[in-house]
């Protein structure tokens, strides 16, 4: 474990203490790999989802956005070769029936095919499809199976034609998109690291295929940015180009993003050359033209494919691990997430010093012109000091108190989590302020 991480249990323990991720279905004793996001839990991931968004649509006049079905027709996940070949190599153990993937288990065990748990004896590997099945329909026997998606990519790619002659785009262009998707994994430790149910925030970019190395290069370079500007250490981030052993079936090229979670490096996000595999694929499936016409060449071809794959979830895990700080303040230990202002859940904690003498009455004026353009906490339980310590527990980087001179004079104290400095200024500078702040934030440490 990297000497300056929380370990994974602090973690987990951190986020049930302060709303962030719960068991689901707790009160029935939990379900294996499956988790809840409460109260700023959702708010992290929402922020990070439309700063993903922005960076991605907002800023790319030639990138558009796109929301399709969870369920699609099967013959999709045949065209993208995942019934074939999205699959885990799987072997049981016959005494204790536990189930590994293969690279689960150490190699000297595998070659003796013993198990590493129990010590029984281990099966032949077989393969695993990870896709979810359901039956759509009324009655189960007549329904049509279908697949939950593994990805979120089809989707994009079955609209490409209806959004190439709908959104007034040309090639170069992409298409966004962030959903749920679901793998049935074996692995399910490490918190929301690797789950069932996760989000992915994808974006497939059409290009001519002469020019997929520069593309390939740009938006390997971009995505690690986004993961500095979401403030993420760069000395956490590195790149690991796949080995020929690694690459998946639709794949020329493929980059990952790791992280240097508690764990160990891991992957976060991919960055594939997917070639023209996927429509080719979709043309042949569904019979339907799915080429490209150059206007100004008169050229027809089918576009190259460079996909950016992000988990979403997996995110949230990586700016929670990658924030947790702990440091001793006057004898006494402070945790605090130092998470960029700008994907914080609370960006602004709003405290009267005391409920009486009107200060409270102020304070909420304060909140609901503040809560306009931040999302705020008010809070006017306990002494102020633990108020402070319970917003660093939550990553919140400016709190606003209101004392008794503020009465006096229309100014409060605006606190910064990370310095822990207080500074007065005029409540018509609190907004400039907080504003200027969150532009110009750099991490403590980074
Ligand atoms: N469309 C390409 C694709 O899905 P992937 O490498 O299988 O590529 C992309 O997945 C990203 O989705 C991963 O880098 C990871 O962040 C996230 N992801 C994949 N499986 C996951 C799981 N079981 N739980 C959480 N996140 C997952």
């Amino acid at each position: 474990m990297p000497a300056d991480a929380p370990t994974m249990d602090t973690l987990v323990s951190l986020c049930k203490r302060r709303g962030f991720i719960f068991p689901s279905s707790e009160i029935y004793g939990g379900l294996a790999s499956a988790w809840d996001y409460g109260p700023m839990g959702v708010e992290l991931k929402k922020r990070i989802q439309e700063f993903w968004w922005r960076q991605m649509t907002q800023l790319n006049s030639n990138i558009v956005g796109l929301d399709a079905a969870i369920m699609m027709h099967p013959r999709v996940w045949e065209a993208s070769g995942h019934v074939e070949n999205f699959t885990d190599p799987l072997i049981d153990c016959r005494k204790c029936k536990q189930r590994f993937r293969t690279d689960q288990v150490p190699e000297d065990k595998l070659a003796a095919h013993i198990c590493p748990e129990c010590g029984g004896q281990l099966t032949e590997a077989r393969k695993f499809n990870l896709m979810f099945t359901t039956h759509m329909g009324p009655v189960e026997e007549e329904g049509g199976l279908i697949y939950l998606r593994p990805e979120t990519a089809q989707g994009i790619y079955v609209n490409y034609k209806n959004v190439l002659q709908t959104g007034r785009v040309k090639v170069p262009f992409g298409i966004a998109q962030v959903g749920k998707a679901f793998r049935n994994e074996i692995t399910t430790k490490n918190f929301i690291f690797r789950t069932c149910e996760f989000e992915q925030m994808e974006m497939q970019f059409f290009i001519h295929p002469s020019e997929d190395a520069k593309w390939f290069e740009h938006w390997k370079e971009k995505r690690l940015q986004f993961y500095l500007d979401l403030g993420v250490r760069a000395s956490k981030l590195r790149f690991h180009q796949h080995g020929p052993d690694e690459l998946a079936h639709y794949a020329k090229l493929a980059f990952d993003i790791q992280y240097e979670f508690p764990f160990g490096w891991k992957e976060l996000e991919g960055i594939h050359n997917r070639t023209d595999y996927d429509l080719k694929r979709h043309i042949e499936f569904s019979g339907k033209d799915l080429s490209y016409l150059d206007e100004v060449t008169h050229e027809r071809y089918v576009p190259y494919i460079i996909e950016t794959s992000a988990g979403l979830t997996r995110t949230v895990l990586v700016v929670l691990a990658d924030a947790y700080d702990e440091e001793e303040v006057e004898g006494e230990k402070r945790v605090v997430l130092r998470f960029h202002p700008r994907i914080a859940p609370i960006t602004v904690g709003i405290f009267p010093l005391m409920k009486k003498d009107g200060l409270a009455e102020m304070a909420h004026g304060l909140d609901d012109e503040l809560c306009e353009e931040f999302r705020t906490f008010y809070d006017e339980s306990g002494a102020i000091g633990r108020r402070y310590r319970r917003q660093d527990e939550v990553g919140t980087p400016y709190c606003v108190t209101l004392d008794y001179q503020t009465k006096e004079d229309q100014t409060v104290t605006i606190r910064s989590r990370d310095s822990m400095q207080q500074t007065r200024v005029k409540i018509a500078e609190i907004a400039p302020t907080i504003r200027a702040a969150i532009k110009e934030y750099k991490r403590v440490g980074a």
